[in-house]
């Protein structure tokens, strides 16, 4: 069993020929919405990895929060921690150029109501061993608490550190396994991608935490809590869209992890996952089943 602890947005996707600059205006392209949010992508894509999964966020009494809510519902992600507040359901407002490069700002709008309260009613009782998954795209107090309660009852706690914030660095080590992209994790630990094995392997063993790092078309690396190192390559693809894929990344690995796979097996799955992730329009509509993965790992 899997509770994902985090946002759920709806996703304004502008496509057009090139990302406009700050006070530019550029003409052309096309709109669409699709279902997104950090924590809603990741629910969705632990479930397709086929996970039992509970998604506990918040949204808008608005037409808005139907949409963005579809796919899980579709899936049976359990949704009866999903919170209706007056606040709009959030929003992400992004871009997509040709090349699959992307902008986003994000309205949090709902997912700013998300408490330690929300937490501590939603988490009071998780079983031992399952596996709670987390992002920052709701407020850092009521991450903090989920982080604390997880520990307190036996629970595997995974941290995604997307999108990174100021305090990051604080609450990071509170979790039992971190998932950061190179970029973050320079933003965590102060050093460039040229040392980035010897600050994987430094932080794990600092924190006694297991470290994953995600590479894009790299793959990604991981050391264990042990100090055991994991590298796996990317699939090569072509990205369409690449919105959503450090998300299936996240989900994928949690899946696996409950479903009992050694971290290099998840690892791969779930870098296949991702992959595949960035070859269709949209966060949630792109998420892979589990059997196109195995398909594509075969
Ligand atoms: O990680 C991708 C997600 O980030 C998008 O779905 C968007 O909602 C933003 O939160
Ligand atoms: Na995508």
């Amino acid at each position: 069993m899997i509770t994902v602890f985090g946002s759920t947005n709806l996703d304004q996707v502008g496509t057009v020929s090139r990302l406009p600059k700050p006070g530019e205006t550029v003409a052309g392209g096309t709109f669409s919405m699709a279902a997104g949010g950090k924590g809603a992508n990741q629910a969705l894509a632990a479930r397709r990895a086929g996970a039992d999964v509970r998604h506990i966020s918040a949204v808008g009494d608005d037409a808005f929060a139907d949409l963005a809510l579809e796919l899980l519902k579709a899936d049976g992600v359990d949704l009866s921690e999903v919170k209706t507040t007056p606040n709009p359901t959030g929003i992400a407002m992004i871009f997509v150029d040709t090349h699959g490069e992307n902008v986003i700002a994000i309205l949090p709008g709902a997912n700013g109501t998300v408490s330690a309260d929300q937490a501590e009613v939603a988490l009071k009782s998780l079983s031992k061993g399952s596996v709670l998954l987390l992002q920052q795209e709701v407020p850092q107090a009521a991450t903090v608490r989920a982080l604390d309660l997880a520990k307190a009852q036996g629970v595997t706690s995974i941290l995604n550190t997307a999108p990174f914030i100021e305090t990051t660095k604080e609450v990071a080590p509170k979790a039992a396994i971190l998932i950061a992209n190179e970029t973050e994790f320079e933003l965590l630990t102060g050093r460039g991608i040229a040392e980035l094995d010897a600050a994987m392997a430094d932080w794990a063993k600092a924190h006694n935490q297991t470290v994953i790092v995600t590479l894009g078309a790299d793959g990604a690396k991981g050391v264990t809590k042990d100090g055991e190192k994991i590298a796996v390559p990317a699939m090569k693809v072509k990205p369409v869209d690449t919105v959503g894929a450090g998300d299936t990344f996240c989900g994928y690995l949690a899946a696996g992890l409950d479903q009992g796979l050694n971290l290099e097996t998840a690892m791969r799955r779930a870098v296949v996952a991702a992959s595949l992730a960035c070859l269709k329009a949209g966060a949630q509509p792109a998420i892979p089943y589990v059997a196109e993965v195995e398909a594509a790992l075969a």
